[in-house]
This record gives C-alpha cells, structure tokens and sequence, in this order.
C-alpha cells in the first residue's frame, strides 16, 4: 500500500497525551498543510490559531466548562462542574480552526484543513484528535472575550480545534471498526 493510503487508515483519534510539547518544525509543517486545503471559491478565509501556552490552555478549558455550566442540557451541565473535566484532554498544542460565519462553505472548508492537519500529523508521529467543543461555546460571551485575546478573529466562529501531542501508550486505543454497506458503486 502506498504512503499516503497508509497513513489515511493509521489516523486515529488519540484522548490521552504525554506532556513533550511538539517541536516547531513539526508545528509548521502541520500548519502548513492546513493551508494546501481546498476551500470554496478557493477563499482561503479561515484561520489557525495555534495555542501551546498551557495556562492559556487551561483557561480555556475554565470559559468553556463556565459556558456548559450554563447550558439547559444535564450532560453538558456536568461537564461545567466536573473538576477533572478537560476538552482538549490535556494535550500540549490545541489549533483553533475558524472561519467567516457567512460564507456558507465555511465548515466545510474547516473540515478539509483540519483532516489535512490531521494527516500531516500521523506522518510525523505526532497524535491528534477532533476537539468540538469550542465550536459550539465560541459565542457565549466570556469564551468569546478569551479567544479574541488569543487572536481568533471577531467575525469568525470556530469550527473545530485540533489537539496535537504524543500518545500516552498506556492508554488503550479501541480497535477501528468500519460498518459494512455504505458504499454503492452504480456501473
Ligand atoms: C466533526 C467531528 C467532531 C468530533 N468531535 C470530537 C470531540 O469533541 N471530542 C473527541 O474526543 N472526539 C471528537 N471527534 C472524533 C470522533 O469521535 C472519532 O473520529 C470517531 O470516534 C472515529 O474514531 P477515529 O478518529 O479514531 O477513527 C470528532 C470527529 C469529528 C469528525
């Protein structure tokens, strides 16, 4: 199997990370390939916030729990008050994937880059994992006024986050399975 087909099927979304912070080069290099991703009309109106301030982290991870804290659904409810609880799973850099709320395309375009970021990662051993919960807190005001002092630009809303690190090994990756029959081939 060739290189690329490889390292599509060795992605995996990882939840537990060891504290090795990922080295510049690498960080770019993943960025990087966020930017090579098509875009509608070719617009290229996203943006990647990189975050790997572990203080910054963490206030983050505090703004989102007081959001979900505030959130009429008891699961989300939970999360706001669970002491342990971190979106991110304590992974050293978070990329925050915005993008233009009216351009129709803008989610679409986010998830292009993001797999490509997530692609790139796996061919340099380095781990990730789709983070959501940004995307659905990004307007609530206090987690708005936090993202915009870390540059996320004021008209945009995030898409996805991405945490990148090493595999804490220790923790268990369940197998991947794939469901049959969701493919048709009309000849
Ligand atoms: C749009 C989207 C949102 C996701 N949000 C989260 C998330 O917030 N937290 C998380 O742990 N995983 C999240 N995931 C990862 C999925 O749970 C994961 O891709 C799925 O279970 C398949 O596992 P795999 O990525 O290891 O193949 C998300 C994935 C996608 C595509």
């Amino acid at each position: 199997m060739n290189e690329i087909l490889n390292n599509i099927k060795q992605r995996r979304s990882v939840r537990a990370y060891t504290k090795q912070q990922i080295s510049e080069t690498d960080l770019n290099t993943i960025l990087e390939a966020a930017l090579y991703a098509p875009s509608g009309m070719n617009y290229q109106t996203w943006h990647f916030t990189a975050v790997q301030n572990n203080d910054k982290l963490q206030l983050l991870n505090d703004c989102i729990k007081k959001a979900f804290a505030k959130s009429d659904d008891l699961h989300l409810q939970e999360r706001g008050s669970n002491q342990s609880y971190c979106c991110y799973y304590h992974a050293p850099t978070l990329v925050i994937v915005s993008n233009e709320s009216t351009q129709w395309w803008a989610a679409m375009d986010c998830a292009c880059a993001i797999q490509n970021m997530f692609l790139a990662a796996t061919s340099l051993g380095i781990s990730s994992c789709w983070i959501n919960q940004l995307g659905t807190t990004c307007d609530d005001d206090l987690v708005r006024e936090f993202i915009t002092e870390l540059e996320v630009p004021k008209n945009h809303k995030v898409y996805g986050c991405i945490a990148l690190g090493y595999a804490d090994n220790n923790v268990f990756l369940k197998k991947k399975v794939i469901k049959e029959e969701l493919i048709t081939i009309v000849r």
